[in-house]
């Protein structure tokens, strides 16, 4: 299975995601400010790999602290400010941060050895969860899954989790039990996760798969192509609003008009139980030149003014179910007990 980072002895591996799926590059990641750049330029994406990441990133930077003999509050505060601003909207990064400020308080910071052994073990149990939930989403997801045509935005596969992925687990697991699917993908600009990673994914686990252009789903439900939805999400308030890739808020737009149902796959942790509604979502706003182009190639004009948010919500009246690992949720929603 497809590992999208793991921990070698003093540093993290990571599949630059950038690169596929012409190039499998792997990084080798020693410093802090590597790890934040990472991120932040989607080197590694996805949102419970973006929350396993930044556990490690824990790890790395109070490591380096330790062994350059500068481990104080302050210096600490400084590696979790430093996570922390590397992506707003997926609430798996803020929920991996707070569980590992809990090793620190629990341990402290007098033996600088022992509070890394104890920071890394979180971390690594952070990941190993990450992997159990996405079997559990998958096995769940699989039950309530029609054959047929299946739709997919963005990606939601082994590359942007610990495990086999939420909404393409589900998709995984329907296969492998025997149903028979044709997935739909959608490329998903500006960055095209769904023709790089998700593709490229579902061609490597031998699943029939279409790529189309965005604009190229409501076409495919009108003749009757699509039997479900399914994607992933970056964060769930309260009452089920869901923020996920840009474009996922149409697809559920168009899911509803056909009425095709409309599934959201994620774990527990993406829900906020600090926010009632999707109105308080922060909504990453990315650099114009994602829209003007694509890595070195542009085809507007270079000053043209873009609006470029990175995800949008979907409201939770759209959603016909939500597949946690604790079960399949229907509409109302009410979170009150479940995630971070
Ligand atoms: O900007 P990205 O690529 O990090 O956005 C990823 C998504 O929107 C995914 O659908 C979501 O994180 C779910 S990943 C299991």
């Amino acid at each position: 299975m497809l590992e999208a980072s793991r921990w070698e002895h003093d540093h993290i591996d990571l599949i630059d995601q950038t690169l596929l799926p012409q190039q499998v590059k792997v990084l080798h990641i020693y410093k802090l400010e590597e790890l934040e750049e990472a991120i932040k330029t989607m080197r590694i994406r996805g949102a419970p790999a973006i929350g396993i990441v930044a556990g490690y990133g824990v790890v790395l930077g109070i490591q380096n602290l330790f062994i350059s003999g500068r481990l104080n509050r302050e210096a600490i505060d400084e590696v979790f400010r430093r996570l922390s601003d590397t992506r707003p909207t997926a609430v798996n990064l803020f929920w991996a941060l707070n569980r590992m400020k809990k090793v620190i308080d629990t341990v402290g910071i007098q033996d600088g050895q022992r509070l890394v052994d104890a920071l890394l073990q979180e971390a690594q149990s952070i990941h190993g969860e990450d992997k159990d939930l996405c079997e559990r989403i998958g096995k769940l997801g699989a039950e309530i899954l029609p054959e047929g045509g299946i739709l997919t935005h963005c990606h939601s596969g082994a590359l942007a989790t610990g495990g086999i992925g939420t909404a393409l687990g589900v998709i995984r697991t329907a296969h492998q039990t025997g149903k028979s699917l044709h997935v739909y993908v959608d490329e998903t600009r500006p960055l095209l996760q769904g023709a790089r990673l998700t593709a490229w994914e579902l061609m490597q686990l031998g699943i029939p798969v279409t790529l189309i252009c965005d604009n190229m789903a409501a076409s495919l439900m009108t003749q009757g192509k699509i039997n479900a939805v399914v994607v992933g999400a970056d964060r769930i308030a309260r009452n089920g609003d869901t923020a996920n890739k840009i474009g996922t808020y149409s697809v559920a737009v168009l899911a509803n008009h056909h009425h095709i149902p409309f599934f959201v796959a994620a774990p527990s942790s993406t829900i906020d139980q600090n926010i009632s509604d999707g109105s308080h979502i922060p909504i990453e706003e990315r650099n114009p030149s994602e829209v003007r182009g694509f890595k070195e190639i542009t085809w507007a004009p270079n000053e043209v003014p873009v609006w470029n948010p990175a995800f949008d919500v979907t409201p939770a009246s759209l959603i016909s179910a939500i597949i946690t690992e604790s079960g399949v949720h229907r509409f109302p929603y009410n979170f009150q007990n479940l995630g971070v």
